[in-house]
């Protein structure tokens, strides 16, 4: 056995922050905005926070693949913006979606990358038969984690969610191969330096605007291109595949000019690279998941489609999954 996703669902807030709102709040502009990252918008919460995204997103795919919370065994949310330190988010979307009392639910930290390594984690327990019915789902507020002061990362970011429900199947089906990585090394490429145990929540620590996103944008850039064009392969050759098998290549949503230069590299056309960042921006451990059930509502992804997942993300890690639709 292994998984096959049977339900796909997205979810972001109402509210609207466009770039020309952020022109008034720190020194850009629209046209800087969408020249280097290819941003123009992104959804931003009121009231809600990272489980209320999750639990919308989870609605949807639940529904699509027909069946109901009390069916679900376990729940995996990549976040990197929890809702609380502990306990895990998933054990407040358990609550709040009313998840049967025993199933199991966790949270992991990979930021960008998170949800592949989610995806990844309920694939091996189906494989190992522990459970049949899984809700994988990639949520988050950055919005709550973003330094408004700072225009090198302010203008990046946005919130949202997206949620598939992994089930266990014998078919050709489902995910074909997964492959993750991390390099601790580059530790400081991207960090929330305040708020830990290291450096714990004190007035110090929010007056030097510690606990909100650190970036070294140029670095991780280089990386990115390089990272995902190999663990896309990596992962194709573990299924016995090549670029030209795929029919889309969901990549995580950080740069246009990152998306480009990974189908350049990788000589996929970019018309099988769909963007969605242009109105969520970068929502780190949803944007695959997200991008997933806005290609799905648009009636793109068909049965037997070859699907890649990629993904690059703090501090580092990347990975990437094949999946046959
Ligand atoms: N508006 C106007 N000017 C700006 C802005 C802005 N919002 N931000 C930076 N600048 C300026 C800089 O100060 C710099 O000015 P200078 O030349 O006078 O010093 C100039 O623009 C160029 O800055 P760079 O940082 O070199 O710009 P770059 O082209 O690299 O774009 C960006 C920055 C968009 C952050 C890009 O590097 C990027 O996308 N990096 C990858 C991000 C990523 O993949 N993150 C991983 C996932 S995130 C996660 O895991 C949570």
């Amino acid at each position: 056995m292994h998984g096959m996703i049977t339900g796909v669902g997205m979810y972001v807030p109402e509210k609207v922050l466009t770039n020309k709102d952020l022109e008034k709040m720190v020194d850009t502009s629209d046209e800087w905005i969408v020249q280097r990252t290819g941003v123009r918008e992104r959804r931003i919460v009121e009231d809600e926070c990272t489980s209320d995204l999750a639990v919308e997103a989870s609605k949807e795919a639940l529904e699509e693949a027909g069946i109901s919370p009390e069916n679900v065994d376990a729940i995996i949310v990549a976040t990197i913006t929890p809702d609380t330190l502990m306990p895990a988010t998933a054990l407040h979307v358990q609550r709040k979606l009313g998840v049967k009392k025993d199933a199991l639910a966790f949270d992991i930290n990979a930021a960008c990358s998170g949800f592949i390594y989610a995806l990844s984690c309920a694939d091996a327990f189906i494989s190992a038969g522990m459970v049949k019915n899984c809700l994988v789902i990639g949520a988050e507020t950055l919005s709550r984690f973003t330094d408004w002061q700072d225009r090198t990362t302010c203008v990046l970011f946005g919130d949202g969610a997206g949620a598939v429900v992994l089930q266990a199947t014998d078919t050709d089906r489902g995910i074909l191969a997964s492959v993750l990585h991390a390099d601790g090394d580059y530790a400081d490429l991207m960090v929330i330096p305040g708020g830990g145990a290291k450096n714990p929540c004190s007035h110090q620590a929010l007056k030097d605007r510690e606990c909100f996103i650190k970036m070294k944008g140029q670095e991780t850039f280089k990386m990115a291109v390089k990272h995902l064009v190999s663990v896309s392969k990596e992962a194709l050759e573990k299924a016995r595949m090549t670029f030209d098998d795929v029919d889309f290549v969901v990549c995580h949503q950080a740069n246009l000019r990152i998306l480009q230069s990974f189908a350049r590299f990788a000589r996929v056309p970019q018309e099988k690279v769909p963007v969605t960042l242009d109105i969520y921006g970068n929502t780190s451990g949803a944007t695959i998941p997200l991008t997933l059930g806005f290609i799905r509502k648009k009636g793109l992804l068909k049965e037997g489609n070859i699907v890649l997942l990629n993904s690059f993300g703090a501090s580092l890690t990347w990975a990437a999954s094949v999946i046959r639709w």
